[in-house]
């Protein structure tokens, strides 16, 4: 049903600790820097999420794993051949900053399967390379691929000792069989064998393309630039990807819970916000109709004040006559990780208190809450900012230790 010349199929994400290479791995399979903004050139670090698109060809002239490439002329044949594509993917690259965790936790909601990337370098695990492989777990990502990164610098001796030091992390584990493949990202070393990996063990998800459409919103831009003429404003855009469902130029679209608005005596309300589609964008690619899968920009008739600086973030995309929950609390049976990953030292975990406050990740939506009740198995939270509530969804929380938000716990949300 894809087209495969026009739309990514997969998301597949990054997420490790900080400076082990994700967004240099991103560059080396795409040939694109996510790291765009200022701050985060700067302090050469990701801040926000990244996204990049890239194909995966295979040449027929070219023996395993060398076949396996990139981009559409094959580098290895003299006469320059054109390989086959196999399939365009949305990468979505996540920081690794321990203050950054709940950023990743709302890319990992969008991610269809994982790299996690392990620099040799380094002893493992490190703190945030434990905590994003217990936060992929939990987010329910089923296909893993063990990116061993930095290899170049590192000897023979080490590379061994770092692969059993990764063993070790994953035995016994939900990621078990994960396949662990070691690269330079940075030299661009065995991404070949990578793209193979990832053929074989991030199979696109089957998707219902009956259901009504549903995009979780991860950004919202207004891309005017500045000093355009108010006649050629081009409405507000929203990126996200669908889950479900497509979506075709013309479309009616409700966005949920929608804008903040303020009413009488103070109060502030949140209102759906209706509008229609009026372009479709894969990266630089423009299509007439949008499938599961990839990261997709939508355009709408909205006045992009709405949308600018990613405002709308978190928010659901769907079709009006959806019918689909606002809440404001939750309660569920919930599971709490026994002791606080993501820190240096080690803390066992304090059971959760009643008043004790909450970050809460629920899709790509992140909102503060308070536990209003709690006991061994269930818990019970108000939400500092409404919801869409889609059931079977797992909401994560993180609790502040020490000044810092740290994966706690999680349930599945049942209306
Ligand atoms: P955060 O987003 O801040 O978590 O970092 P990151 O994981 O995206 O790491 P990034 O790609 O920014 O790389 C961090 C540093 O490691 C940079 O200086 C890279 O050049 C270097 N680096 C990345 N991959 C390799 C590699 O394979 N070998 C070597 N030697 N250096 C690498
Ligand atoms: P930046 O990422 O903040 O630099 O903003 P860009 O100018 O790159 O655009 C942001 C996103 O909006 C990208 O995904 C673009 O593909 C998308 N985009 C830009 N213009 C349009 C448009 O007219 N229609 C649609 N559907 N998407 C657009
Ligand atoms: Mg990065
Ligand atoms: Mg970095």
């Amino acid at each position: 049903a894809y087209e495969k010349k026009e739309q990514p199929e997969v998301n597949i994400g990054t997420a490790g600790h900080v400076d082990h290479g994700k967004t240099t791995l991103v560059y080396s399979l795409t040939g694109i820097w996510t790291s765009k903004h200022s701050e985060e050139l700067k302090r050469g670090m990701t801040i926000k999420l990244g996204y990049a698109d890239g194909g995966i060809y295979r040449c027929s002239n070219c023996p395993f794993p060398e076949e396996y490439q990139p981009l559409p002329e094959c580098k290895e044949c003299p006469s320059g051949s054109e390989p086959e594509l196999l399939r365009r993917i949305s990468y979505v690259d996540a920081p690794g900053h321990e203050i950054l965790m709940t950023t990743m936790l709302s890319g990992a909601a969008i991610m269809d399967g994982a790299l996690l990337v392990i620099a040799a370098n380094e002893k493992c695990p490190q703190p945030q390379t434990f905590e994003h492989f217990k936060a992929l777990e939990i987010i329910g990502i089923k296909n893993l691929i063990i990116v061993q990164n930095k290899v170049d610098v590192v000897s023979r001796e080490r590379a061994r000792e770092s692969y059993n030091e990764i063993k070790r992390l994953i035995e016994g584990t939900w990621a078990e069989n994960a396949p662990i493949i070691p690269i330079s990202a940075l030299k661009g070393a065995n991404i070949d064998v990578l793209m193979a990996a990832i053929q074989k063990y991030i199979p696109t998800p089957e998707r219902d393309l009956t259901k009504p459409p549903l995009m979780h919103i991860v950004r919202s831009f207004d891309v005017n630039k500045p000093g355009t003429p108010p006649e050629k404003l081009a409405g507000g855009v929203v990126g996200g990807t669908l889950s479900q469902g497509e979506l075709k130029i013309g479309d009616e679209i409700v966005i949920l819970p929608g804008m903040k608005v303020k009413k009488s005596g103070g109060r502030e309300e949140y209102q759906a916000i209706y509008t229609e589609v009026t372009s479709l964008r894969f990266g630089e690619i423009e299509v007439e109709k949008a499938l599961p899968g990839g990261l997709l920009a939508v355009g709408t008739k909205l006045d992009p004040s709405i949308t600018k600086r990613d405002q709308l973030i978190g928010n659901v995309l769907t079709i009006p006559n959806n019918k689909l929950p606002i809440i404001d609390h939750i309660e569920m049976e919930y599971h709490l990780l026994e002791r606080v990953v993501g820190a240096k030292e080690f803390i066992t975990a304090r059971p959760i208190q009643a008043k004790e406050r909450l970050m809460i990740t629920i899709g790509t939506a992140l909102t503060k809450g308070v536990v209003e009740r709690v006991s061994s198995n269930v818990i019970e939270i108000s939400l500092s900012k409404p919801i869409v509530g889609i059931s079977g969804s797992r909401a994560v929380f993180s609790r502040e230790i020490n000044g810092k938000w740290r994966l706690a716990g999680w349930g599945i949300l049942k209306l």
